[in-house]
């Protein structure tokens, strides 16, 4: 029996939305290389590519905004639950938190048609943000801002947050952040989200546990660690040494390496495009140091391990010049990943096949149970 730890190099099924070409290293979206959606459409024109298969003509896509945008209210029941839960609880227990509650109050919560299911996905999309921003702003003691019809989805994304939409500028590297962000293919969190399915499970239970999973710091709690282990080396001139440190201690280095890209991360330029930007834009001493130690560990780890910055590594940062807190970073992941999950929960349920796979036992061998004392 050969046994692939972490399902490393397991093919399970197949699917349709996306593919990282390896022979290129790089990551399509319904057959669209991603590079090019980020630079050339939406976030929600790439939401609608990955529930629909196709990108939206004009009014597709305005009837796709009007949905969404009228859907990014909560409820007060809603909101007075997220406000009682405990400050010190992560935003991302909030959103676990807020998802399930979702799916409690859903009379179609148990109806796995594509209708419904499509319906709960638009909901989700539209109310998460809302959710992280009045999470971002409970943390320092402000009150909810609530979300603007009249703007787009990253736009109003900072307007709930900071009650001001930055440049232009800021807002695209955002959006591209949200395009990279996704989908892709049989991640950790997709394919919980999948697994979850498979048994015929509703679509908030899948999403809430795709969350847990996209918690950890090896999936998507590695932007935040990103920006934590940035902030612990704090001095350009402390990367190496900190470096050689914590690879002597095996500690794994944040936003660095890939199941899937060993050659690099096929995101990561774009994405580093985007931080440069936001880099020359900022232009003072702070961030001047926080980029110039971002490269030189970048440079370090390459030289070291020979291994290359994933997507996390640019985005944790980039997040940072943008101006959210760090527990925010990974809840922004799920603000776009919900895309992906619940494209694959659709199409997990369109050719379902219980996922369920074999262990090799390594426990011991068969026994006799010792009567118990109680019952002697
Ligand atoms: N730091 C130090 N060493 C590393 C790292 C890292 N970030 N990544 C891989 N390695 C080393 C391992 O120690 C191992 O070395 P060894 O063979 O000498 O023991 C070798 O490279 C292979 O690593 P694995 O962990 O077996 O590779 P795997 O494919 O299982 O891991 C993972 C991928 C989990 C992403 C890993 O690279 C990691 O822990 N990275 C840090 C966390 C991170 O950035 N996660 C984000 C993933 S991308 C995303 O979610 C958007």
């Amino acid at each position: 029996m050969t046994i692939h730890r972490g399902l490393a190099g397991v093919v399970v099924d197949t699917t349709e939305i996306s593919t990282v070409i390896q022979e290129t290293n790089s990551l399509t979206y319904r057959g669209y290389p991603v590079q090019d959606l980020a630079a050339r459409r939406s976030f929600e024109e790439v939401a609608y590519l990955l529930w629909y298969g196709e990108l939206p003509d004009a009014g597709q896509l305005r009837a796709f905004q009007a949905r969404e945008r009228a859907l990014r209210p909560l409820d007060r029941t809603t909101a007075e639950l997220l406000a009682r839960l405990p400050e010190t609880c992560h935003p991302m227990d909030v959103l676990r938190t807020a998802v399930s509650f979702f799916g409690a109050e859903d009379p179609t919560e148990d109806d796995g048609s594509l209708a419904a299911n499509r319906a709960k996905s638009l909901t989700l999309l539209a109310k998460l943000p809302t959710v992280v921003a009045s999470d971002q702003r409970r943390r320092t003691g402000l009150d909810p801002i609530p979300p603007d019809p009249d703007l787009g989805y990253a736009e109003n994304f900072f307007h709930m947050c900071f009650g001001t939409v930055p440049d232009p500028e800021t807002v695209r590297c955002f959006e591209i952040s949200l395009v990279l962000y996704a989908e892709h293919s049989f991640n950790a969190s997709t394919f919980t989200a999948r697994v979850v399915t498979s048994t015929l499970s509703d679509l908030y239970s899948a999403v809430t546990a795709a969350i847990g999973a996209l918690k950890g710091p090896l999936h998507g709690g590695a932007n935040e660690a990103v920006m934590h282990m940035l902030e612990e080396i704090g001095d350009p001139r402390r990367a190496e040494e900190w470096l050689d440190r914590a690879l002597a201690e095996k500690r794994k280095i944040m936003g660095f390496g890939h199941r899937v890209y060993k050659e690099g991360d096929s995101r990561v330029p774009l994405m580093q495009g985007a931080l440069d930007r936001l880099v020359a834009r900022a232009a003072d001493p702070d961030t001047t140091r926080l980029a110039t130690l971002h490269a030189a560990l970048r440079h370090a780890v390459l030289q070291r391990k020979g291994i290359h910055p994933n997507l996390d590594y640019p985005a944790g940062l980039a997040y940072h010049l943008m101006g959210f807190d760090i527990p925010a970073f990974t809840p922004i992941f799920v603000m776009s990943r919900i895309t992906g999950w619940t494209a694959h929960i659709t199409e997990q349920l369109a050719h379902n096949a219980l996922i369920r796979p074999l262990a090799s036992y390594a426990g011991p061998d068969q026994r006799a149970v010792p009567v118990s004392s109680a019952l002697a």
